[in-house]
């Protein structure tokens, strides 16, 4: 009787999860676009794993030079071997760059400024998970702000005078969810997400439509999810907020008149 009551609920567990995983698949936006970047360069930072990897894969599969921006570099060059090796583009690049450490992000966009003639796509992907401790970087940033903000504010200016999006790639099974310090729910989060969650193709999608699909060369400003406009926060609406975060953030970056680009 016990035997047949723990079949039973693992039976309606499984059904529930594969359900739920096959919902989530299914509804999740996937880039069509046929668009072709021979010509075109682009930088995808923190493209050594994850959403940053498969996106950078995908714009080299379409003959863009790609510029893979990363703190690691050792490991980016295996990666970039690897997307030379399945795409047959062997326009494939690393240069390091940290992006939470300031000197770091400026002497990576001198160098592209230097040596790059053109560039025309930056996803700003680099970014960890929150720290249980707070942390300050060497210019005296929280370091969580410093990787996903920060760095990626100071690199935007000093690149691109560009349409600019933002883009949430939905709950992603990537090396994210066991980096930096781990816990109970963290790591039942993480289960979760393995069993359910996109992979890390599915998870690129979004980024890879807005960086390459011509219905979205004029959009900025805007705010997509599955390779969809999306409704944002109260918050996010606030023109005043939004003004105090971009001149904090051009203090706290010690932004210079002649690193703006826009
Ligand atoms: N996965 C999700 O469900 C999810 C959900 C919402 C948002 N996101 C966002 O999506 C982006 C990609 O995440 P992912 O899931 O693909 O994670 P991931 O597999 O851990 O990849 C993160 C990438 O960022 C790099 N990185 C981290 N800190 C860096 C730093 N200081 N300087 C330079 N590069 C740094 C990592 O480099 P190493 O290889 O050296 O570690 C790695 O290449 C992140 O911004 C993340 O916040 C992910």
């Amino acid at each position: 009787m016990v035997c047949c009551v723990v079949t039973t609920v693992v039976a309606a567990v499984v059904v529930l999860i594969l359900t739920v995983k096959f919902i989530y698949h299914y509804q999740s936006g996937r880039c069509t676009s046929k668009t072709r970047l021979v010509g075109k360069t682009a930088i995808v930072t923190g493209a050594s794993a994850g959403i940053g990897k498969e996106t950078a894969r995908d714009l080299a599969q379409r003959g863009a030079r790609v510029i893979l921006a990363c703190r690691n570099v050792e490991k980016a060059e295996r990666v970039a071997e690897d997307i030379k090796k399945t795409t047959g583009n062997t326009d494939v690049v690393v240069r390091e760059v940290d992006t939470s450490d300031l000197t770091s992000v400026r002497k990576f966009a001198e160098d592209i400024l230097r040596t790059e003639t053109a560039l025309h796509i930056l996803v700003n992907n680099a970014g960890m998970s929150g720290m249980k401790k707070r942390k300050l970087t060497a210019d005296g940033l929280e370091v969580t702000m410093a990787t996903n903000h920060f760095g990626h504010f100071l690199l935007t200016n000093m690149l691109l005078d560009v349409t600019a999006n933002s883009v949430h790639p939905g709950a992603v099974y990537t090396e994210i969810m066991w980096k930096g310090e781990t816990n109970l729910i963290k790591s039942i989060f993480a289960l979760l997400v393995w069993l359910m969650g996109k992979d890390e193709k599915l998870g690129a999608q979004t980024s890879i439509y807005l960086a390459v699909s011509e219905e979205v060369n004029n959009v900025t400003g805007k705010y997509y999810v599955d390779c969809k406009d999306t409704k944002v926060s109260a918050a996010a609406k606030d023109a005043g907020l939004a003004k105090k975060l971009w001149e904090a953030s051009e203090q706290l970056v010690k932004l210079r008149p002649e690193e703006r680009h826009y």
